[in-house]
């Protein structure tokens, strides 16, 4: 594996629970060129955040297990590493933002503190050089009077604020791609598109790649280049944003694009999508979207679509598409 970035192939990841197996990532493949930024979109409880644990190979343990594919960063497969060879990528290489800064951030440390973390333990930057760094890093995300705040405590910042410090963190090291997890979810509207606009801004500084995930597909064209759907533990299609957004071509993709909620619409005017996710651990060997689908026949839930090409990049998991055969 020659491509530079980041190449995920059949990336296959479950949860050994007491109800049984959970195929939360089942066979995912995408890539991500240096600088290029993805969109992960799918409702809650489609694996989204478990695929970024499974490539950071972080799942809960001793549940989440991989149980296969490739991870490739720069032509390197990293789920071959040992665990600390996989510490180095963690923070350096790669960085992730959570969807809920009170999680990524400990209450009981200062924030200059925690800024100044991947510094430390990547670069052994320490004292004055690195209280400069941290200033520094602080300023880049816009928090005022940084000298002061390093000082503070999470609990003392705003939402908003404290969102922009795990960002800080996270582009410490000047990582080449980085992951961010619905990284508004927990902020308001207009913080939210602040919070999106600085990010944006950041990326154009420092060139990282990003995957970025959401159930908002609206959110995606001003911010991604390419667009991947989950469903149910599965991207069932993919393709540059203008392909995807022009011609949506598998029926969950066009329910999400008319169901989710648009920032600048009233959230009572929107329609949803009837009916809910399958249960992970009883999937049947169809398309997993069957139950909930108006353009479904009986191929559909008897087997697996087979994954076809549109145009260029553009590809869908239907069989709307795909010939049974
Ligand atoms: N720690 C865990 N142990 C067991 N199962 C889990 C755990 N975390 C998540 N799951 C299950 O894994 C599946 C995928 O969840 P995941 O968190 O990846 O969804 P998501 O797409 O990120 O949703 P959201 O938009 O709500 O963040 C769900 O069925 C969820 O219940
Ligand atoms: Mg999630």
């Amino acid at each position: 594996m020659n491509s530079r970035g980041l190449v995920v192939r059949n990336l296959t990841a479950h949860l050994f629970t007491k109800r049984g197996c959970a195929r939360a990532v089942d066979g995912i493949s995408f890539a991500i060129p240096p600088r290029k930024t993805l969109g992960l979109v799918g409702e809650s409880g489609s694996g989204k955040s478990m695929a970024c644990m499974a490539l950071m190979r972080l799942l809960p343990k001793p549940a989440g297990q991989i149980v296969d594919g490739e991870v490739w960063l720069d032509g390197v497969d990293l789920l071959k590493l040992s665990e600390r060879e996989m510490q180095e990528i963690r923070g350096r290489r790669i960085a992730m933002i959570l969807q809920d800064p009170t999680s990524s951030l400990n209450p009981v440390l200062k924030i200059g503190y925690q800024v100044g973390e991947p510094v430390r333990q990547h670069e052994n930057v320490r004292g004055g050089p690195l209280r400069t760094r941290v200033v520094e890093l602080m300023r880049q995300v816009q928090i005022a009077a940084p000298e002061d705040r390093i000082n503070a405590y999470p609990h003392q910042l705003s939402g908003g604020m404290r969102q922009r410090v795990v960002g800080a963190a996270a582009l410490a090291c000047k990582p080449q791609l980085l992951i961010a997890d619905e990284p508004t979810t927990s902020l308001d509207v207009t913080v939210q598109m602040h919070y999106l606009s600085l990010l944006q801004e950041l990326q154009q500084q420092q060139q990282f790649g990003m995957l970025f995930i959401t159930h908002d597909i609206h959110l995606v064209p001003s911010i991604c280049d390419a667009v991947a759907v989950m469903y149910a533990g599965r991207i069932v299609e993919q393709g540059e944003v203008d392909a995807v957004f022009k011609r949506p071509a598998h029926p969950y993709t066009r329910a999400l694009l008319r169901a989710a909620p648009r920032l600048d619409e009233a959230m009572e005017s929107l329609e949803s999508i009837p009916g809910e996710l399958p249960s992970l651990t009883e999937l049947g060997p169809g398309c997993r979207f069957a139950a909930r689908c108006s353009k479904a026949s009986q191929v559909c839930s008897d087997a697996y679509p087979p994954d076809t090409g549109l145009e260029h990049d553009h590809r869908v998991n239907c069989w709307l598409y795909g010939q049974p055969a």
